[in-house]
């Protein structure tokens, strides 16, 4: 198994060239199911879990052709992927796929939508939480689908298609939001979708699907409405750049000091997080290539942070903000509210010295002048990046064993902060 070795103390100086971002990519390539026709997705980032969906929509009968390098690309920008559900030959996801990977349960909205059945596994727990999908289908439930959950798999009916209706979540789902509006698109008659998550990613979705042929109005809002029509069609469409993957380089430059240009990144989507950098004490200015994030000689400062669903501080940046203030002058605390069990960086952050006590949801982390390098173990994806910029920052070194779980979600990692200075490798087994 792959593993990282960094030498802390290196301040990042340069640019970092934000990618796509895995969590638009992912429900705008299940997307492509909803149409016999072809889905171009420009700006796809080669990710572990996007190269795992690939194999997940080619079992459902998804043609996957991945455009070669064109004049002027430096073969470094993201893959344009042409996604044709021409035929769909299986409605089922087997435990194998989905167990592997979550999103890929998202499956069942399209499927039921175009097909009128779905037979899909269920998820299985995570090492965050326990995860349910109840809203999903309750969602979908409201849309008319008979669904019975037999052998660990959820097995839906819709035999004369799905209708419009209101659909009302007890909190707010990422998830079942893009499922429940994917789903909607082709149902018949109004469905109008309320306490809606708000992501940004949910906005890119509506976008595509209404390049599709769809009739969605107030994504990005509590209420979404949308206005079912008989067919969707072929669209272009480029990924969003990827808001977490942002934040976390900014957090690094943070952690070391230097001076980065996010080159691609959109502060409009990330103004909470670039809000409590600028309290830590990092200078950040949004510039017409991206964001400029500095910080040269000044201490860090503590704060308080809760996550909440956008617009508020984002679950996916608790685990680097945690890494973050393991150095500031003072105390700092981050109450997790998402995920109920978010906090499997808090060891590995200690294992290199670390002052972090737990209280029930909440996080006190007390800075500490020095972090020393030593061996960690990743557990999820952002708890691992959390222990990349802990050791980015830590004298000696330090090694971050499971980095699978890193290639899930961050695009070459190693060349990225090593191009702007950072003492970082990939140790392969
Ligand atoms: C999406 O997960 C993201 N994943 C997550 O990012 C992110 O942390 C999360 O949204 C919150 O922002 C992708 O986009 C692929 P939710 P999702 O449904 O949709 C509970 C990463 O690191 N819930 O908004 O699964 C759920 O258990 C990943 O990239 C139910 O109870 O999250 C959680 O506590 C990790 N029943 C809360 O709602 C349901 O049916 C929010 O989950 C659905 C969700």
């Amino acid at each position: 198994m792959d593993r990282i070795r960094i030498v802390g103390g290196n301040p990042l100086n340069g640019t970092i060239a934000i990618s796509g971002a895995k969590n638009a990519a992912l429900p705008l390539m299940i997307a492509s199911l909803l149409t016999e026709e072809t889905l171009t997705l420009d700006n796809v980032p080669r990710l572990a879990d996007v190269a795992m969906l690939k194999r997940i929509l080619g079992n459902h009968g998804v043609d996957c052709m991945v455009h070669g390098k064109r004049a002027g690309q430096n073969g470094l920008s993201g893959e344009t992927l042409d996604l044709t559900a021409g035929a769909i030959v299986d409605t089922t996801a087997p435990y194998e796929m989905v167990s592997r990977m979550r999103a890929s349960f998202w499956v069942i909205g399209p499927l039921i939508a175009r097909m009128g059945q779905a037979r899909v596994s269920l998820p299985g727990g995570c090492a965050i939480g326990t995860r349910p999908v109840d809203l999903f289908i309750e969602a979908l439930k409201c849309l008319g689908a008979d669904i019975d959950i037999d052998g660990g798999n959820v097995v839906a009916r819709a035999p004369r298609g799905l209708v419009g209706n209101r659909v009302v979540f007890p909190r707010v789902t990422v998830g079942a939001t893009h499922v429940t509006m994917m789903a909607a698109a082709l149902a018949r008659g109004e469905t109008v979708i309320e306490n809606a998550a708000r992501e940004p990613e949910i906005v890119d979705l509506a976008q595509c699907l209404t390049k599709m042929g769809a009739r969605i109005a107030g994504a990005g809002t509590a209420t979404i409405h949308i206005e079912g029509v008989d067919r969707l069609g072929a669209a272009r469409h480029s990924v969003m750049p990827d808001r977490i993957e942002t934040g976390t380089y900014a957090m690094a430059v943070a952690m070391t000091g230097g001076d980065v240009l996010l080159e691609g990144a959109s502060p409009a989507i990330l103004e909470k997080p670039l809000q409590v950098l600028s309290e830590v004490g990092a200078e950040i200015s949004a510039t017409n290539s991206g964001i400029h994030v500095r910080r040269n000689g000044a201490g860090l400062s503590p704060v308080d942070v809760v996550t909440a669903p956008f617009p508020g501080f984002p679950t996916d940046l608790q685990a680097q903000l945690m890494a973050l203030v393991c150095r500031a002058q003072g105390t700092s605390h981050i109450r997790e509210t998402i995920f109920e069990n978010r906090f499997m960086h808090v060891q590995e952050l200690a294992r290199l010295g670390a002052d972090i006590h737990l209280d029930g949801q909440v996080a006190i982390v007390r800075g500490v002048s020095r972090l020393r390098g030593a061996q960690v173990m990743a557990t999820d994806l952002r708890a691992s990046v959390s222990l990349v910029i802990a050791g980015l920052a830590a004298e000696g070194e330090t090694v971050v064993n499971r980095v699978y779980h890193l290639d899930r979600g961050f695009e070459r990692i190693e060349e990225k902060l090593g191009g702007c200075g950072a003492a970082i490798e990939r140790l392969t087994a």
